[in-house]
């Protein structure tokens, strides 16, 4: 039988595991990543093996600083108008720059890249002792909910590969996703930095991809961040045993499992716990849970999203 190496005790270890090509789980602002050096392609190879991902779905490259991210990816002045927001939530697709050091599997063939510098302390001092940009989806079986919690990502991908634990992720929802070229900019992905907040930094209306047949953002694709469970939407009387995922004043007794998303309607408590709740529910073994109307105002864009996405037949 082979024998697993000791786990990482210290993010030094974790370091030199990536720079010998292994995986490592790190934690960021937004989800838990499943983190490779994204300049090796046998390494960025385990990455979508271990997702069991689709080939042609691009990856996110983490950088630790700018510096990192000016290596790999061509920035037009608005791009670094953009840039301004990070470390943060926010993940630019920008053109390749020639010769950039990075493996064509990250970039599914593609001769854009997409880059975030992620505001956390454990992933930027991981970067940055790895040396290395990483690419990182989120730490979960391709198609099922992204992991805010080590438990989540232990549950999801088993103890294949060291988790490095940085808490519960405080965003709870994914970056938002914003395609830069040159003088023009697109939404491609609504996440954890509400669109609103990036059109008032560069003072003009962001517009969002429109599905046209072309794959802009191939993990766009309908059915996405799916529990086990079906979702029902919008619900504002669910049925006795589902399970239902709450938004505001909930019911005083319920005949089923039920989750808050927040009772005082807040959006951002709501986007913190999205995930974490739907796995709880999903945990519980119902068959259908139902989902309290959210607003679609500033992280109600991106949660709707994502619940819509859950929602979606498959
Ligand atoms: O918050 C996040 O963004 C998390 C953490 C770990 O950083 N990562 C994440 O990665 O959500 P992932 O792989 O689950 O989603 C990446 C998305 C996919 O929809 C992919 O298609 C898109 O980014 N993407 C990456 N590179 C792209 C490119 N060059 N062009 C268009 N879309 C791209
Ligand atoms: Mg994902």
């Amino acid at each position: 039988m082979q024998k697993l190496p000791p786990a990482p005790a210290t993010i030094a270890e974790f370091a030199r595991v990536l720079r010998a090509g292994g995986l490592v789980v790190f934690p960021t602002e937004t989800v838990y990543g499943l983190g490779a050096d994204a300049t090796s392609s046998e390494a960025v190879l385990a990455i979508y093996e271990t997702k069991g991902r689709p080939r042609f779905n691009p990856l996110i490259v983490h950088c630790s600083g700018l510096p990192m991210a000016e290596s790999l990816a061509e920035f037009s002045p608005l791009a670094r108008r953009l840039a301004t927001l990070w470390p943060g939530p926010l993940t630019l697709v920008l053109p390749k720059k020639l010769g950039a050091p990075l493996s064509d599997l990250v970039t599914a063939g593609l001769d854009s890249v997409g880059i975030r510098i992620p505001a956390h302390p454990l992933a930027l001092e991981l970067i940055a002792l790895a040396g290395r940009p990483l690419a990182a989806p989120s730490a979960n079986p391709s198609g099922r909910l992204s992991p805010t919690t080590v438990g989540q990502v232990l549950a999801g991908l088993g103890a294949k590969v060291p988790v490095l634990d940085g808490g519960p992720c405080l965003a709870g929802l994914e970056s938002t996703i914003l395609k830069v070229d040159g003088d023009k900019v697109i939404q491609l992905r609504a996440g954890a930095l509400p669109r609103a907040e990036l059109e008032s930094l560069i003072n003009r209306p962001i517009p969002t991809s429109q599905s046209n047949g072309a794959i802009v953002s191939p993990g766009m694709m309908a059915s996405h961040y799916a529990p086990r469970a079906q979702l029902r939407l919008d619900v504002t009387v669910p049925t006795i045993g589902e399970g239902y995922l709450a938004f505001g004043t909930a019911p005083q007794t319920y005949g089923g499992p039920l989750r808050n998303l927040s009772a005082t309607g807040d959006l951002r408590e709501a986007a913190r716990n999205l995930f974490a709740m739907l796995h709880d529910l999903d945990a519980a073994g119902v068959a259908s849970i139902a989902v309290a109307p959210i607003p679609h105002t500033g992280l109600g864009e991106a949660i709707n999203d994502r619940l819509a996405r859950a929602a979606a037949p498959r």
